[in-house]
């Protein structure tokens, strides 16, 4: 007989506000105690089930229609509402289908391409001399710009680069993780000046680039499979409802979820590959071997072999996507369980990625795991997430991310504090509070 997931022993709202003020521990400690997840009472309200095993995760989120979305809320529905990482059921049917041939095939080597090329003219910069600058910075104004011009066919420039990082840091504030986000019928409280402005300038920057697409195109602009002017054509067609606020919501949201957390990806990468000199030196000789003294491009992918395992391990340990969200649409059947109508429920790639069960000593960044095995066939590792919703950005963000960390480690030294990511900030992605330092020098 189908049963509801445990409790924990001193349930009730006190787990539910240990969550909120120490997210990981919490999950962690739900992590080995649990072998698939708990439901833990919250008065008034359904539970908020968090899963643990991999097999339940995975059946959930391939049920889009029994474990939807929670609705986009507050902060991010003020920035891109429809967009579609928030969207669900025909909106998110429609979109994902009008997008997905700008993310396949030669749209992937032409992604990886333009960002070898943007750490290229990094690396230049670089190569000047000794410097320290925030690591966080550097890498989200590369691929903000990176994102710009291959999805939305127009680089922003470095300043507009810089601004939207000071943008994303307002936003990341706003966004801070606390329990009642989670919640179907959370509340929204007010937003700041500070946000709205931020989100006002993310919001404008996106109807300026749509109008200048638009009039390129009507000027008999060249024909391009980028998302915007896919997006443009499939809102031409008469039985396609496609009005103006959802086509800049969707500009906006592939202008942030395009660019942050592969930003993200790529300075926990380099401050891993800082702290194992003996993995950052493997890096840099594949990177010598494979790229010469050249630039990278989409063809040397397949002999990065090494680079890609470990940008795969620094997903494994800092996921910039640490949690997936969803709710119970009715009361469901899951495994031998049952989960309640309008439970919140977590998927939380931060604890299973730790998990000893799942990985051999898990805390260790160890790029070779996944020589071993075929990170494709562990169900346990999701950066990506999983089922229908998955990422549609994960091939460019492989491709690109390796050419990126090939170009940069076979000429610098980045050298990271060992305790720059001991404070994150948990928002819907995981992110360094104050930036990371870091220290560049070409390397010997
Ligand atoms: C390291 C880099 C990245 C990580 C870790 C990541 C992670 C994720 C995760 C976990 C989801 C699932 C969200 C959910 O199930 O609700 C997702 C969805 C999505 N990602 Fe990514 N992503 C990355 C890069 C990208 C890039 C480069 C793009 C665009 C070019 C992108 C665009 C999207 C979109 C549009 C969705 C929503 C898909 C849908 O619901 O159909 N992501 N991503």
């Amino acid at each position: 007989m189908s049963r509801s997931l445990p409790a924990p022993p001193d349930a009730g709202l006190l787990n539910a506000v240990r969550f909120g003020s120490d997210t990981f521990r919490f999950l962690e400690g739900v992590q080995a105690r649990f072998e698939d997840g708990t439901a833990i009472p919250v008065p008034g309200r359904p539970p908020l089930v968090v899963l643990t095993n991999p097999e339940l995760i995975e059946a959930a989120l391939d049920r889009r229609e029994d474990f939807p979305r929670v609705d986009a809320q507050g902060p991010a529905a003020m920035i891109a509402e429809q967009g579609l990482v928030q969207s669900e059921g025909e909106l998110w049917e429609q979109q994902r289908s009008a997008m997905a041939p700008a993310f396949a095939g030669e749209q992937v080597a032409a992604y990886a391409n333009t960002t070898a090329r943007r750490a290229d003219r990094l690396a230049e910069t670089w190569a000047a001399g000794p410097r320290e600058l925030n690591l966080h910075r550097a890498m989200t104004a590369m691929t903000i710009r990176v994102a710009s011009e291959i999805l939305l066919g127009e680089d922003i420039g470095q300043e507009r680069a810089d601004q939207f990082h000071e943008w994303m840091a307002v936003a990341g504030r706003e966004f801070e993780f606390d329990v009642e986000v989670a919640m179907p019928e959370w509340v929204p409280t007010p937003t700041s000046e500070e946000f709205e402005t931020a989100a006002e300038g993310i919001r404008g920057l996106s109807e300026e680039m749509i109008d200048r697409r638009r009039a390129a195109l009507a000027d008999g602009g060249e024909a391009s499979s980028d998302m915007l002017t896919l997006l443009l054509q499939a809102a031409k067609n008469p039985e396609v409802d496609m009005p103006d606020e959802q086509i800049r919501d969707e500009v906006a949201t592939f202008l942030i979820a395009g660019h942050e957390t592969t930003a993200l990806s790529l300075t926990y990468t380099l401050s891993l590959l800082s702290w194992n000199p003996e993995a950052r030196r493997r890096v840099r000789e594949e990177a010598r071997e494979v790229l010469g003294d050249g630039p990278p491009e989409h063809d040397d992918l397949a002999d990065l072999k090494y680079t890609k395992r470990a940008y795969r391990e620094a997903l494994r340990l800092y996921p910039p996507a640490w949690a997936v969200f969803r709710q119970a649409d009715g009361d469901q059947p899951l495994g031998d369980y049952v989960i309640e109508d309008g439970s919140a429920i977590i998927t939380p790639q931060w604890s299973v990625h730790r998990d000893d069960r799942h990985f051999d000593d898990p805390e260790t960044f160890d790029p070779d795991r996944w020589a071993r095995r075929d990170p494709n066939a562990v169900d346990a590792y999701f950066p990506f997430s999983t089922g229908p919703h998955a990422c549609i950005g994960r091939g460019f963000a492989l491709s690109g991310a390796t050419l990126v960390l090939a170009r940069l480690v076979r000429d610098f030294d980045v050298d990271v504090p060992e305790n720059a990511l001991d404070d994150l900030r948990i928002t819907p992605t995981l992110r360094p509070v104050d930036g990371v330092d870091a220290t560049v020098r070409p390397a010997e």
